[in-house]
């Protein structure tokens, strides 16, 4: 992967396309390595993309690269976060570090957002660690408020079996889009 000097970095939207997770994409949302440890749970999210209970969305440069990806849970059990029918739950949302600061993190959101008023979504949710101050800053520019505290503890089955425990204390915010219709 090269690295981009500041002066080269350019987005321009005809060059990206945003498009579903392939099966065979799984591989490149590991970032070569970076998020190897979330491989199993890649392939589980996938096979719920199969059944429709959640978006994978992947920016791709038009030269192949993989520049970022974001995951909308549409079904939950946490109906503030995801009920199938007025709230949806954006997550996994990242853009490669070399791409940030570019507006791609900015498009690849009112894209998400976009695709859920088709489907009938009035509400848009994301879990965002309170430390993320960066991303928190986003968030609320591109009008999401914040609802409430959430734990942030889960759980996951990383690549060789074991489970890893994350304790990572958040905001959960919401976007209402029929303020912005
Ligand atoms: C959060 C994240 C997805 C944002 O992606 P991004 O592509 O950098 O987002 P944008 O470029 O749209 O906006 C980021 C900043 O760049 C600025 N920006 C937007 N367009 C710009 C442009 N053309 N030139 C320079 N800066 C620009 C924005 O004003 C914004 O600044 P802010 O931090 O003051 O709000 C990215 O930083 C990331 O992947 N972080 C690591 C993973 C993460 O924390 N994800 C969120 C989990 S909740």
């Amino acid at each position: 992967m090269t690295q981009r000097t500041p002066s080269e970095l350019k987005f321009d939207p005809e060059d990206l396309i945003i498009r579903p997770v392939n099966r065979s994409d799984l591989p490149a949302l590991e970032w070569h390595g970076v998020y190897l440890k979330y491989r199993r749970m890649f392939a589980s999210i996938y096979r719920d993309s199969r059944q429709g209970r959640v978006l994978m969305w992947i920016v791709e440069h038009k030269n192949g690269e993989l520049i970022g990806q974001a995951f909308v849970l549409l079904n939950s059990s946490e109906p503030d976060s995801a009920n199938g029918q007025t709230h949806a739950y954006v997550f996994a949302f990242r853009i490669k570090p070399e791409w940030r600061s570019l507006g791609i993190g900015s498009y690849l959101m009112q894209f998400i957002e976009a695709d859920l008023r088709t489907r009938g979504f009035t509400f848009v949710t994301l879990n965002v660690a309170r430390d993320n101050v960066g991303a928190l800053r986003l968030y609320q520019r591109l009008g999401y408020r914040v609802t409430g505290p959430r734990p942030g503890v889960w759980s996951f089955v990383d690549h060789r079996g074991r489970t890893v425990h994350v304790n990572e204390p958040a905001w959960h915010m919401q976007k209402d889009l029929r303020e912005s219709d």
